[in-house]
C-alpha cells in the first residue's frame, strides 16, 4: 500500500515528524509566513491528511479545496480556529491535544503571575541598563502570601495553576459556567463572575475561545476590578477587548496586566499595549517547552495516522 499524502501547515517538532514520515507523503509548508489556502490549495486537492502545525484557520474555504481529507490534527488544545460543524458534517475527525500540556501551561500562567508580582523582568532590565547603584531603588512589587487569586475558567490547568497558588499560601477562588462537584478536593471556592471580578487580587483567564467568551473582558470588567488588581491571560487574545485593557492599565484602573496572548497575534511592536510600564507580554508560549512540544506533536502524530487509517482517535473534539 502506499504511503497517506499529508499537508503539514509548517514546522513540525522532530518526534511527531518521525512517526508522520514512516507512513505518509509529507507536504509541508517551510516558510515562516503563515499560508493561505491559495497557496496550499494544489497540496490539499490530493491529501488525505491535514496537520495544523501552523495555525490557520480550518474552515469551508479550506475544506472546500480538500475533498479527499479524512482526518485533521493540530497539536494544539485549543480549536477556536477550526470550524467543527463544517467538519463534522464532512465526517472528519478534528484531533486535538488536551492532557499532555497541563502542567507546562500551569507552569507558565504562575510564572507571569509570579514575574509580574515581583517584577523580575523589570529587576533585569534594571540592572542591564545600569541602575543598580546605592541608595536606587527600583519600583517594589507585591507579595503573592495571603492573597486571592481568581481563576476564570477552572478545567485542568485552572487546576493545576490553583495547585501551585495554594503552595505559595494563596487563597484560591474560581468562576465557571457552574461550580465544579470537585471543588472541595480543589480546596477552591465558587463565585459568579461579577463577584470574582471584584474580589481577586490576580485575576488568571484560562477559558476556552468561544462566541461566549469573546471580549468578555472590557470596560465594565475592568472597572469591577480592584485598583491594585493583577490580569493575567494565557488564553486566547479576544476573550480580552485589548482597548478596554490599554485603557484601564493606562488610566491605573487595574494595576498590571501579564499576557501569554493578545489580539492581534502577533503583537506588532508598535503596539500602544507596548508603550505602557505596568504591563508584561510574552509571545504565547504558554506550551513552549521542548518536551511538552515533543508530546503534543507526537500525539497529534499518533491522532493523524488513526484517522488515515479510518480507526477512532485518542483525543478528538467531534468523535
Ligand atoms: C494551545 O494548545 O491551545 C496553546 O495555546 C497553543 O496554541
Amino acid at each position: 500500500m502506499g504511503k497517506y499524502k499529508v499537508v503539514v501547515t509548517g514546522r513540525i517538532m522532530p518526534a511527531g515528524l518521525a512517526m508522520l514520515k514512516e507512513h505518509c507523503e509529507i507536504y509541508q509548508w517551510e516558510q515562516t509566513a503563515r499560508p493561505r489556502v491559495a497557496d496550499l490549495s494544489e497540496w490539499l486537492r490530493e491529501a488525505e491528511g491535514l496537520f495544523v502545525s501552523t495555525n490557520i484557520p480550518v474552515n469551508e474555504e479550506l475544506l472546500a479545496v480538500a475533498p479527499r481529507l479524512k482526518v485533521i490534527a493540530q497539536p494544539a488544545v485549543g480549536y477556536d480556529s477550526v470550524d467543527i460543524p463544517a467538519c463534522t458534517n464532512r465526517k472528519i475527525p478534528f484531533g486535538n491535544t488536551p492532557g499532555v500540556l497541563v502542567e507546562t501551561t500551569a507552569e507558565l500562567a504562575f510564572g507571569l503571575l509570579l514575574t509580574a508580582a515581583r517584577r523580575i523582568h523589570e529587576g533585569w532590565d534594571w540592572v542591564r541598563a545600569g541602575k543598580w547603584q546605592p541608595g536606587v531603588l527600583m519600583p517594589f512589587g507585591v507579595d503573592l502570601y495571603g492573597k486571592t487569586l481568581g481563576i476564570v475558567g477552572m478545567g485542568a490547568i485552572g487546576s493545576a495553576v490553583a495547585r501551585r497558588a495554594q503552595a505559595s499560601g494563596m487563597k484560591v477562588i474560581y468562576s465557571n459556567r457552574k461550580p465544579r462537584p470537585d471543588q472541595d478536593a480543589l480546596k477552591a471556592e465558587y463565585r459568579l463572575f461579577d463577584e470574582l471580578l471584584a474580589e481577586a487580587d490576580f485575576i488568571v483567564v484560562l477559558t476556552p475561545l468561544t462566541a461566549e467568551s469573546r471580549g468578555m473582558f472590557g470596560e465594565k470588567e475592568f472597572a469591577k476590578m480592584k485598583p491594585t488588581a493583577y490580569f493575567i491571560n494565557a488564553a486566547r487574545g479576544a476573550v480580552v477587548d485589548t482597548q478596554a485593557l490599554y485603557k484601564a492599565l493606562a488610566e491605573k484602573q487595574i494595576a498590571y496586566a501579564a499576557l501569554d496572548v493578545t489580539d492581534p497575534e502577533p503583537l506588532p511592536a508598535d503596539h500602544p499595549l507596548l508603550t505602557l510600564s505596568n504591563i508584561l507580554v510574552v509571545p504565547h508560549i504558554g506550551s513552549a517547552t521542548t518536551e511538552t512540544r515533543n508530546k503534543m506533536a507526537m500525539l497529534a502524530a499518533e491522532n493523524l495516522l488513526l484517522g488515515l487509517a479510518g480507526k477512532p482517535l485518542v483525543t478528538c473534539v467531534n468523535q
